[in-house]
């Protein structure tokens, strides 16, 4: 058993690296437990010994504590005690032939050969071996030997899974068998935002954690938040100035990298400076970083690859969990960014005391529904794709939204740009009448971001002006809105939301819309031409 994985507890380092054992017990585990550190301490104090930072080694001696010669049976009841997520391989040396497998919202797959199986988080990695595998469910645990295997449902019956045949070519399955790796990571979004979130909210109390934030600020002494970023994560940005000075009722610039660190930013003990960054090595969001702590400004960054530059140099770092990322164009990163910001800016609001807790409790509890949001429209890929075949000749695209989807304007407008090579801009819609509209007729398409909002209104009337100058309205509404549907040549329905979370469909239907027109124009989408996945040079 081995486990080559994307650090979550402790950093890269040997001792924090899979398989991790407690005496004859050896496992592997993708996934993150979430009350680690409480069976941690019941552990310690029943005589184990701890050698890793890491959530996993908890699992190994649990196993080793319920152990009575049964290891199916110890690793029953110590999973009845973990909370979070575990895709798990377990071995032990007094039982050399068996190995045990358990699955909870992770992965995992059993590989079938002749007269041996493989067991693996995903098909690609064992395909060199073998096309019949057979799909764990939630729940199960299974016995797996040489010849043959049990599979048990998490109440203890014995089932069989049907055995698929998988037909992918190599290339295919290096990518999951998606067809571009931007493909696989927007498809990714509902578990990747469940990861980021995992452990971070409690909605029985209404409560969000951030432990690698406990006692590290003042946050009653901060007047001023600056979150600097580039590119998409700079979109982030500035959801997170409108969640935070919502939430957190705390004024917030949203600051482009690159320009910031050639302008005076006002020296403040007071002020929080945030840096986000998918790769935390972006040079202009590093260099922002460094003149903030010059200064002696508070340093708190948002990051999704661990160990990073900006991770390390910061005073503190939230990862976003999001996973590797590798198409250039970002997605699933980007989604993991805002729903950390969102928590973030509850976290603060309590901190501050400036947030009452029947608005946390409303929120939080649609916020847990994100994931679903997302993953319905993911189901509607498709029709996304249909609408796409209708755009892929045009030359222009403007973006319009208002408040929350005004980012996503932007967002989607450069998702559009960077992997079509279609000139598109993204504008408040309330920006419309002082100049872009000069530029609609009927070669002009418009991509109307109009959830209902409190600005719901006003985007009818844009959508009754742009129609007056015959331009073309491709509009994002709320299921059931007629309105604007009526008055669009095309429009895709996504599910109702608080105004805060429709930023979550509307990114994954732009995404797809862009995708889906780079693909059928027949461009490099993972690999745009100029660009570099992260931007390492000024
Ligand atoms: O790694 P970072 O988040 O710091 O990267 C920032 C930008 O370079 C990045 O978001 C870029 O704009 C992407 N190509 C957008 O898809």
């Amino acid at each position: 058993i081995g486990h080559t994985r994307w650090a979550t507890h402790g950093k890269p380092e040997e001792k924090n690296a899979h398989p991790h054992k407690s005496h004859h017990i050896a496992l592997v585990h993708n996934g993150i437990i979430e009350n680690y550190k409480e069976l941690k301490f019941k552990l310690i104090s029943e005589g184990f010994i701890f050698t890793s930072d890491t959530d996993t080694e908890v699992i190994a001696h649990l196993i080793e504590y319920y152990y009575t010669n049964d290891l199916h049976n110890a690793v029953s009841l110590s999973i009845k005690e973990l909370r979070g997520s575990w895709a798990l391989c377990v071995i032990s040396e007094k039982e050399p032939e068996k190995i045990i497998i358990a699955r909870k919202d992770s992965p995992l797959i059993i590989g079938i050969g002749d007269k041996e199986h493989f067991i693996a988080s995903d098909i690609p990695a064992v395909l060199n071996y073998t096309r019949k595998f057979i799909f764990l469910e939630e729940g199960d645990i299974a016995e797996i030997k040489k010849e043959n295997r049990e599979i048990y449902t998490e109440g203890g019956k014995k089932i069989t899974h049907p055995i698929h045949q998988i037909d992918w070519n190599p290339v295919m399955a290096e990518r999951g068998g998606y067809r571009h790796f931007m493909e696989k990571e927007i498809h990714e979004q509902p578990r990747s935002i469940t990861d980021t979130i995992r452990g971070r909210i409690d909605l029985d109390r209404g409560e969000v954690y951030f432990e690698e934030l406990e006692n590290k600020y003042s946050w009653d002494k901060f007047k001023h938040i600056i979150i600097s970023a580039c590119g998409t994560s700079w979109h982030g940005a500035l959801i997170g100035k409108l969640y935070m000075e919502k939430f957190a009722k705390i004024p917030v610039s949203a600051d482009i990298a690159s320009e910031l660190r050639y302008r005076d930013i006002p020296s403040s003990n007071d002020t929080l400076f945030i840096s986000v960054s998918q790769s935390g090595e972006t040079a202009d969001t590093i260099a922002g970083l460094r003149i903030a702590k010059s200064m002696r400004i508070p340093t708190l960054s948002i990051c999704n690859v661990l160990g990073s530059t900006i991770a390390r140099e910061s005073d503190s770092v939230i990862y976003t969990h999001a996973g590797p990322e590798i198409g250039v164009a970002s997605t699933k990163a980007f989604t993991s960014q805002i729903a950390i910001l969102f928590l973030l800016s509850i976290y603060i609001g309590k901190k501050r005391g400036v947030l009452p807790h029947q608005i946390t409790e409303e929120y939080l509890s649609e916020f847990v529904k994100v994931p679903d949001y997302v993953k319905q429209i993911l189901d509607k890929n498709e029709e996304i794709e249909n609408i796409a075949k209708n755009f892929k000749m045009y030359k222009n695209f403007l973006y319009l939204g208002r408040g929350f989807n005004y980012p996503s304007a932007l967002e989607g407008a450069l998702k559009l740009k960077e992997i079509s090579y279609i000139h598109a801009e993204g504008y408040p819609a309330g920006e419309m009448k002082h100049g872009p509209i000069a530029l609609l007729d009927k070669h002009f398409p418009v991509f109307l971001i109009a959830p209902k909002s409190k600005t719901y209104e006003k985007i009818i009337g844009n959508a009754h002006e742009i129609k007056a100058r015959d331009g073309i309205i491709f509009s994002v509404v709320t299921k059931n809105d007629n309105d604007i549907k009526y008055i669009s040549d095309y429009s895709f329905e996504i599910p109702p939301s608080k105004e805060e979370f429709s930023i979550f469909s509307i990114t994954i239907t732009t995404q797809l819309f862009a995708y889906h027109i780079a693909r059928i124009l027949g461009l490099d989408v993972d690999q745009p031409r100029n660009l570099a996945k992260s931007v390492t040079v000024e």
